[in-house]
Order: C-alpha cells, then structure tokens, then sequence
C-alpha cells in the first residue's frame, strides 16, 4: 500500500493520469474507500446537505468538520485527506483562517484544506500555503455564495464570466494551492483552465477535460433520493439494496422467523 501525497496530485497531472476524489464522513465509509483505489477523500462540508439533512451548507460549523474529519482519518491509511473549510471557517480574517485550518491538520488528521475562493481570498490562500498548509481551490459553483448566486447554478456563461474564473484559476495556482475543484462550469471553460495551468483540476459537473474528477460518496452508489444534479452518475442502487433489506428484516420480525435458532443462545 503506497500513501498518497499532495506532490502524487502534481504528478499524476504531468503524467496524464487521472485523479479520483470521493467524500466521505464517516470511519465506515472512509475504510471503504480506502480500501479502493480512490486517491483522495473529501470530507466534504456537503455532510451538511448529506448527513445531517439541512437544506444547504451554510450552517455546517467548525467542530462539526473537525469532528467528522477525525473519525474519516481513524480508518484512511492510503488515500489523501482533505478537510473542507465551512462558511465563515476563513472569511473573517487570515488570522481566522490561519487558525482554522491549522485545527484540521492538528486535531483531526487531515493532510489538506479546500477553500471555496473568489478574488477576496487569495491572500488567504497564500498565507496558509506560507504556512506550510496544502490548499485546494475550490471556484465555479461554490455553494456557500448560494445566496449570492441566486441558487445553484452552472457558473462561468458568458465570455465575462469565463475570462473571470480563468484569471481567478490562475491566480489561486500562483498563491500556492497545490489542486483546483472546478464546480458546474461549461466543459469548454474547465478545459481552457486545465490547459492554462499546471496544478490538477478536479471536476464535478465541469466536464470531462479536468485532470480528475469527484463525486458525493452517497450520490454515486445511489443512496441519496431522487433527483440528483445532471452531473451525478449512479453506479449502484444500495437505496433499493437497504430498503429491501429493512422490508424482509421487518417481515421476519413480524411473523417471528427471526431470530432463528441460529441467532439465539441456549
Ligand atoms: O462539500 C463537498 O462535498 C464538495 C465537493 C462536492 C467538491 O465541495
């Protein structure tokens, strides 16, 4: 078993070889995982929306991302370990920042930290890169502005807009970040950026041109309910796999076939 480390990212770009980021929150899901050959685990502030069933992120607290990072890096042994910022982790202060992220690589075991950025942070970026903290950028759809976004939507249309993440791209490679999350942009903008620089980029709804790609763990294995964004592709349906599990445990139950003489003690 060969770790994964931030330079693997960089190499992988300069050999042409993909990277795959999966999420996870959880000490199951992230030996899982692990046990794949995903090279990076995001414990992603999504665990807002997916774990504990908010309408958004934007309520997802520190100690919250603290927590859960430190119970997904118990059982991530090879896969890179990336703890997200929540909102208002580091927008209040580089100070703030500095703090908050030194608290992931402190308290929780994780080895990075992705910051959804505009052109505000990019000092901030530079600071904790200083400081010897790996940062992935996150730009495009970052669904903590979803208020300012008007809701979530494909960003980067039109010819303004896509001159404006290309610089932003740039500029968060040239502060230091070692890998870029491209978020719901038109395939043709995120591989004008993949092309444009040398640190990987990593897509979700951006297409297929990006240096690798990420998915929400329950999305792609289909436990997440219906509907799902047009960029989630279902490779399993364990909602059907767990309902149906539920509905016969339930029937065994009720008609008193379980436990069988097998489960019980004499
Ligand atoms: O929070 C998250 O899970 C993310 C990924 C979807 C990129 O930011």
């Amino acid at each position: 078993m060969r770790k994964v480390t931030v330079p693997d990212l960089t190499q992988k770009k300069a050999a042409s070889e993909k990277i795959v980021m999966v999420t996870a929150y959880d000490a199951p899901t992230a030996a899982l995982i692990d046990a794949s050959d995903v090279d990076v685990i995001l414990v992603g502030d999504s665990l807002g929306n997916v774990i504990q069933g908010r309408p958004n992120t934007i309520g997802v607290t520190m100690d919250e991302m603290v927590y859960h990072t430190k119970i997904v890096s118990r059982r991530t042994k090879r896969a890179l370990l990336v703890g997200d910022m929540p909102f208002m982790s580091y927008q209040a202060s580089n100070q703030q920042a500095l703090t908050n992220a030194s608290r992931f690589l402190k308290e929780s075991g994780a080895e990075s930290v992705k910051l959804e950025v505009n052109e505000q942070y990019l000092d901030t970026i530079g600071i904790l890169a200083k400081a010897g903290i790996p940062v992935m950028g996150h730009i495009g759809l970052c669904p903590q502005s979803l208020h300012l976004m008007g809701g979530y939507k494909v960003q980067g249309r039109g010819e303004g807009e896509a001159h404006r993440l290309m610089r932003l791209a740039k500029d968060v490679e040239e502060r230091g970040a070692f890998s870029l999350v491209l978020e719901s942009i038109p395939q043709r903008l995120a591989k004008s950026i993949t092309e444009s620089i040398k640190i990987p980029t990593i897509g979700i709804g951006a297409g297929p041109h990006c240096d690798g790609q990420v998915l929400v763990f329950h999305d792609l294995i289909g436990l997440t309910e219906e509907p799902m964004p047009r960029f989630v592709k279902k490779y399993a349906n364990v909602r059907e796999v767990m309902l149906k599990a539920l509905a016969e445990f339930s029937r065994e139950v009720k008609e008193g076939t379980f436990p069988g003489q097998e489960h019980y003690y004499d």
